[in-house]
C-alpha cells in the first residue's frame, strides 16, 4: 500500500500526503468543491492531490479550465478508469459513453448518439413537440395540486425522466403508471449508491472488491436497475421491425445488426444497456435538478418572476405553447434560465478526466493517466469574470441595452472533447419546461413554510435542499 507519489519537476504543488490515504482526509467529501477552493487560494490555479496511491490534479479558473479542455482538448480527454463499473457489465468495447477511455470506440458511439438525436428533429413528431407535450402533462399534474403546497421535485422529475423514455423507448409513461415509479426508484437507488463513501473507497481500493459478496450487497441498486433496462430492451427487441426505427434503441439494434464490424465498434448488447443507462444518468437528475433551482430562485425573487411573467405577456401570451424561437425574443427569461444554471452550479467538479498523454499547462507538468478534475464551480464563480459570483443575478447574461449576452466562462455543460452530449436537448427542455409552467402558473412560498436555503447539498450534483411550493394558476 505504500506506493508514494512519484516525484515530476514541474509537477503542481498541493497539500502535504499522508501514508497510506494521501490527501483524501483533508477532502470534505459532501462539498468537494468548497475543500478545492481553500486549496485554490493556497496554491493557485493548478494543485495535486492524491486519493491513496492515484494521482490527481485540480484545475481551477475560467482561463486554466479552458486552456486544458479547449486548447489541449486531446490531452485531457480521457476517463479514468474504475474497476468497480466492471460489475455492471463495463468491458471490452462496451464501456458506455459517460465513462468510457478515449478512444475509438467512445467516439464511434458519440457520433452515433449525437446524430441519433439529431434526427429526432425530423420525421414524425419532433423532440421539441415532445418536450412541449410533455410540459402540458406537467402543467395539468401541478394544476391537480390545487394550489396546496407541494414540493415540485416528483413531478419535474417525472417529466424529464420521461423525456429520455421517449428518445429511448419511443413511449413516455403517465406519472402514476407502476413501471415508470418502479424504473425511477431504481434509478434513484443506483445514484445514491454510486455517491456513498463505500463506492468511492472501492474506486481507490479496488482490491476490496475480491472479498466475497461485496460487490453484490454494494451495487445492488445498480444490479437492480440494469437487471430491469434489460426487461425494457428485451421487450423492445421483441417487436423490433428493422425496416422502421422507433427510437434511439431501434437505431442501435440497427448497428448491431451490420455485424462483426460494428460489434467491434461498440455497437454490442452490452454496450446498449450502458449507453442507454447512462443517457438516463446523465440527462434526468441534471435537468430537474437545475429546474428545480430554477423554481427556487423564482421563490426567493417574485420581482424577478413577476418580470418574466410580463416578458411571456408580451411575446407569448397566455394561449399558444412557447416555442425554442421564442427565446431569441426573451432576452430576460433567458438570462435568468442561465444564470439559474450558473448560480444552482449543478455539477460543482464536472466529471473526472483523465491526461491520455504527458503535457503541460501552464509551466506544470502533468503526467499521461493522471485523473484531472475540472473545479467548474471555479469557473462559473470566477470572481474575475463575474460581478456578483456568489448571488443570482440574471443582469451577469445582459448587456446595457437589456439583450441576452452569454460570457465565455459559462461553462455548465464543460468544454472540448467530452463537453455534455445533452446540452441541446437540455437546453431545449429548460427553457420548454420552464416558460410554459410560468406562463401557466404563479408560484409562491407558501406562508406556513421556511425560506429555502440558498445553498445546496452535494451527492454527484449539487442539489436543493427539498423545499415546498404553492402553484397559483394565473
Ligand atoms: C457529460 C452537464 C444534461 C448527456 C456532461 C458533463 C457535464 C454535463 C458537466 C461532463 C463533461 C466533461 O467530462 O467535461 C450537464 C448539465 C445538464 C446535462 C448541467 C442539464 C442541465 C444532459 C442531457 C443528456 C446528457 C439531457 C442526454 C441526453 C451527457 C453525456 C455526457 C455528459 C452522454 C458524457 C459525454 C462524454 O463523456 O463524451 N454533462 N448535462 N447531459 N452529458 Fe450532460
Amino acid at each position: 500500500f505504500m506506493k508514494h507519489r512519484k516525484k515530476w519537476r514541474h509537477y503542481p504543488p498541493g497539500p502535504m500526503s499522508l501514508p497510506f490515504v494521501g490527501t483524501m482526509p483533508y477532502i470534505d467529501f459532501h462539498n468537494p468543491h468548497l475543500s478545492f477552493n481553500k486549496f485554490h487560494k493556497k496554491f493557485g490555479n493548478i494543485f495535486s492531490l492524491q486519493n491513496c496511491w492515484t494521482n490527481l490534479v485540480v484545475l481551477n479558473g475560467y482561463k486554466t479550465v479552458k486552456e486544458a479542455l479547449v486548447h489541449k482538448s486531446d490531452d485531457f480527454a480521457d476517463r479514468p478508469y474504475f474497476p468497480m463499473y466492471e460489475h455492471v457489465g463495463y468491458g471490452d468495447k462496451s464501456e458506455g459513453i459517460v465513462v468510457a477511455r478515449y478512444g475509438h470506440v467512445w467516439k464511434e458511439i458519440r457520433k452515433f448518439t449525437l446524430s441519433t438525436l439529431r434526427d429526432f428533429g425530423m420525421g414524425k413528431k419532433s423532440l421539441e413537440e415532445r418536450v412541449t407535450e410533455e410540459a402540458g402533462f406537467l402543467c395539468s399534474a401541478i394544476k391537480a395540486e390545487e394550489g396546496r403546497p407541494f414540493d415540485l421535485r416528483f413531478l419535474v422529475n417525472n417529466a424529464v425522466c420521461n423525456m429520455i423514455c421517449t428518445i429511448i423507448y419511443g413511449e413516455r409513461f403517465d406519472y402514476g403508471d407502476e413501471v415508470f415509479r418502479k424504473m425511477v426508484t431504481l434509478f434513484e437507488n443506483s445514484l445514491s449508491e454510486e455517491a456513498g463513501f463505500l463506492t468511492q473507497l472501492l474506486n481507490v481500493m479496488p482490491i476490496l472488491l475480491r472479498i466475497p459478496g461485496l460487490p453484490q450487497k454494494v451495487f445492488r441498486g445498480q444490479k437492480a436497475y440494469m437487471d430491469f433496462i434489460d426487461v425494457l430492451i428485451q421487450k423492445h427487441m421483441e417487436t423490433w421491425n428493422p425496416e422502421y426505427t422507433r427510437d434511439f434503441t431501434d437505431a442501435f439494434l440497427k448497428e448491431m445488426s451490420k455485424g462483426k464490424e460494428a460489434e467491434e465498434n461498440g455497437f454490442n448488447y452490452n454496450n446498449l444497456r450502458l449507453v442507454t443507462a447512462d443517457l438516463f444518468a446523465a440527462g434526468s437528475d441534471t435537468t430537474s435538478t437545475t429546474l428545480r433551482w430554477a423554481f427556487l430562485y423564482m421563490l426567493l425573487h417574485p420581482e424577478t418572476q413577476s418580470k418574466i411573467h410580463k416578458e411571456i405577456d408580451m411575446v407569448i401570451g397566455r394561449e399558444r405553447s412557447p416555442t425554442v424561437m421564442d427565446q431569441v425574443n426573451m432576452p430576460y427569461t433567458n438570462a435568468v434560465i442561465h444564470e439559474a444554471q450558473r448560480c444552482g452550479d449543478i455539477t460543482p467538479v464536472g466529471l473526472p478526466h483523465m491526461t491520455y498523454r504527458d503535457t503541460e499547462l501552464q509551466g506544470y507538468f502533468i503526467p499521461k493517466g493522471t485523473t484531472v478534475i475540472t473545479n467548474l464551480s471555479s469557473v462559473l464563480k470566477d470572481e474575475s469574470v463575474w460581478k456578483k459570483p456568489n448571488e443570482f443575478y440574471p443582469e451577469h447574461f445582459l448587456d446595457v441595452n437589456g439583450q441576452f449576452v452569454k460570457p465565455e466562462a459559462f461553462m455548465p455543460f464543460s468544454a472540448g472533447r467530452r463537453v455534455c452530449l445533452g446540452a441541446q436537448l437540455a437546453r431545449m427542455e429548460l427553457f420548454i419546461f420552464f416558460t410554459t409552467l410560468l406562463q401557466k402558473f404563479t408560484f409562491m412560498l407558501p406562508e406556513d413554510q421556511p425560506r429555502p436555503r440558498k445553498d445546496g447539498h452535494f451527492a454527484l450534483i449539487n442539489s436543493p435542499y427539498p423545499f415546498k411550493l404553492q402553484a397559483i394558476p394565473r
